[in-house]
């Protein structure tokens, strides 16, 4: 059975927030090691810390680029807390997928990487911030 079903071609071929931010509070790039493809996430933060705006750019196969897509919606006005329990079967269940077997999880898995990497840098920065 192919994992190319409909909302994979869909999100694939129609990116939803592609593109950059200017300024945003979060901003990281995480690669897949198995195939150099990266993703980089934009995300800027209202003042109660949910997701204002989020845009995603980089190249990747279609699984890669649909995950980030869907991954954007998710993650629109939630708060960071949120964001933190996502996990991989929020974007399977969002794209409709089967399990993905374990060499396509790594595509499905890398724009959730790249969150992750993205709360983790920048909780870390907030905390310095509060004790200079
Ligand atoms: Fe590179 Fe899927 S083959 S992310």
């Amino acid at each position: 059975m192919s994992i190319y079903r409909e909302k994979v071609i869909d999100h694939y071929k129609n990116p939803r927030n592609f593109g950059k931010l200017d300024n945003p509070d979060i901003e990281v790039k995480e690669s897949n090691p198995l195939c150099g493809d990266d993703i980089e996430l934009y995300i800027k933060l209202n003042t109660n810390g949910s997701v204002a705006d989020v845009k995603f750019s980089g190249k990747g196969c279609a699984l890669s680029i649909a995950a980030a897509s869907v991954l954007t919606e998710i993650i629109s006005g939630k708060k960071l807390k949120e964001l933190k329990r996502l996990n991989k079967k929020d974007i399977i269940k969002a794209l409709d997928l089967p399990d993905p077997g374990p060499t396509r999880i790594e595509c499905l898995l890398l724009p959730i990487k790249a969150l992750k990497l993205g709360l983790t840098e920048y909780l870390k920065r907030e905390v310095s911030n509060s004790k200079s």
